[in-house]
C-alpha cells in the first residue's frame, strides 16, 4: 500500500472524500455526549502520534487536531517552524526524515505550499496540510460536512464564494466536482481564483461580477477574510473588497434555507456583517466543531483505516 498523504482534496478519489465525510458524521453521531476528553470507544490510532509544525498563526487547526488525536486514541506534538531547526536553515528533506522517526504522520501549516510537498517526498510517514498559501483542505472537508448537516445532499447544490480567490476557495474547487456541487464564483477583478485551481473545478463553477446575482437562489453563501495571512496590500484590498460584504440583504436573496458559513477568523463589519455571521442562518461555528470531526476521518484515511470508523 502506497504512502497516503491529505495535501489536496483535487488528488483524492470521489469515493475517498465520500467515505471520509460517511466517518466524520458517523464518528460525530457515535460519540456524541460523551466529555471531549474521552476517547471514541474503538480508540483507532491507539498508541499513534502526530507532529505538527506551525510556520503561522493557528487556532482552529491547532485544537481540533490536537483533540482528534486523542480522541482517537493517540497523542500529539507541537512545532513552531521557527523553533525547530528548520527556521535556521536546515532543510525541509533532512527534516522530514529526522521526524518520520519520532512519529507516525506529520500535519504542517505552512507559507508556501511547496514546502509541504517537498516535505511528503522525504517523509516515510503520512503528511496532511493543515493550510499553505495554495490551499486548505481540512477546511473544506468540514466545511461540505456542515452543508450536508445543515442544509442536505450536496449533489446538485448551488454555493456561492462571494470575496477573494484564495487557499480556502481553491480547496472549494478541488471539491466540487468530486461532490456534485455547483461554485458561483464572485471575486473583484484581480483577485479571481489561479487558473490552474480553475481547471481542477473541472468545469463545476461559474464567474458572476455582481454579488446580489451570485447570492440570488444559492443554497449556502461563503467568504473568508479580505486579508489572508502573508498577504501585505491591505489598504488596498479593503477597497476592492468593499462592495463583496455578506450583508444581510445579499444572505435574503439566497434560498429560505441557505446558510453562510466562514472558516474563520472573521472581521465583522469587514467580509460579513455581524448581523449575519451572528444569525440563525450562520453555521459558521458548527463548522469550526466539525473540524475535528473531518479531520479524525483524514487522519484515518491516511492509516488506511477509515473503514474501521
Ligand atoms: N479556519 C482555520 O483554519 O482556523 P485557524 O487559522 O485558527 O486554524
Ligand atoms: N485565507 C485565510 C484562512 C485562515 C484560516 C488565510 O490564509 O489566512
Amino acid at each position: 500500500m502506497g504512502m497516503r498523504h491529505f495535501i489536496d482534496l483535487s488528488r483524492l478519489a470521489a469515493e475517498d472524500l465520500r467515505a471520509m465525510l460517511l466517518a466524520a458524521h458517523r464518528r460525530k453521531a457515535q460519540r456524541a455526549g460523551l466529555p471531549k476528553g474521552a476517547p471514541d470507544s474503538d480508540r483507532p490510532l491507539d498508541g499513534r502520534l502526530l507532529a505538527m509544525i506551525f510556520e503561522k498563526n493557528s487556532t482552529r487547526t491547532r485544537a481540533s487536531f490536537d483533540v482528534a488525536m486523542r480522541q482517537l486514541g493517540g497523542g500529539s506534538a507541537m512545532y513552531n517552524a521557527a523553533d525547530l531547526q528548520l527556521g535556521r536553515g536546515e532543510s525541509v528533506a533532512d527534516t522530514a526524515r529526522v521526524l518520520s522517526l519520532f512519529v507516525d504522520a506529520v500535519m504542517i501549516r505552512a507559507n508556501a505550499h511547496a514546502l509541504v510537498e517537498d516535505f511528503a517526498a522525504h517523509a516515510s510517514v503520512p503528511v496532511l496540510n493543515g493550510l499553505t498559501d495554495k490551499s486548505h483542505p481540512c477546511q473544506i472537508l468540514a466545511d461540505v460536512m456542515t452543508y450536508e448537516e445543515r442544509v442536505g445532499p450536496l449533489a446538485g447544490a448551488h454555493l456561492a464564494w462571494i470575496g477573494d480567490g484564495n487557499n480556502v476557495l481553491a480547496s472549494l474547487l478541488h471539491a466540487a466536482p468530486k461532490l456534485g456541487f455547483a461554485l458561483r464564483i464572485c471575486t473583484p477583478p484581480g483577485f479571481r481564483p489561479a487558473e490552474a485551481d480553475l481547471a481542477l473545478a473541472d468545469g463545476a463553477y461559474t464567474m458572476i461580477d455582481d454579488p446580489a446575482e451570485a447570492a440570488s437562489g444559492a443554497d449556502c453563501l461563503l467568504t473568508d477574510t479580505w486579508v489572508s495571512m502573508g498577504d501585505r496590500d491591505v489598504e488596498a484590498r479593503k477597497a476592492a473588497f468593499a462592495p463583496y460584504q455578506i450583508t444581510q440583504t445579499l444572505m435574503d436573496k439566497a434560498k429560505p434555507h441557505a446558510i453562510f458559513l466562514h472558516c474563520l477568523p472573521a472581521h465583522r463589519g469587514e467580509e460579513v456583517t455581524a448581523e449575519v455571521i451572528d444569525g440563525p442562518r450562520s453555521a459558521v461555528f458548527d463548522a469550526a466543531e466539525n473540524r475535528l470531526h473531518a479531520q479524525k476521518a483524514a487522519l484515518l484515511w491516511c492509516f488506511y483505516l477509515l473503514g474501521s470508523a
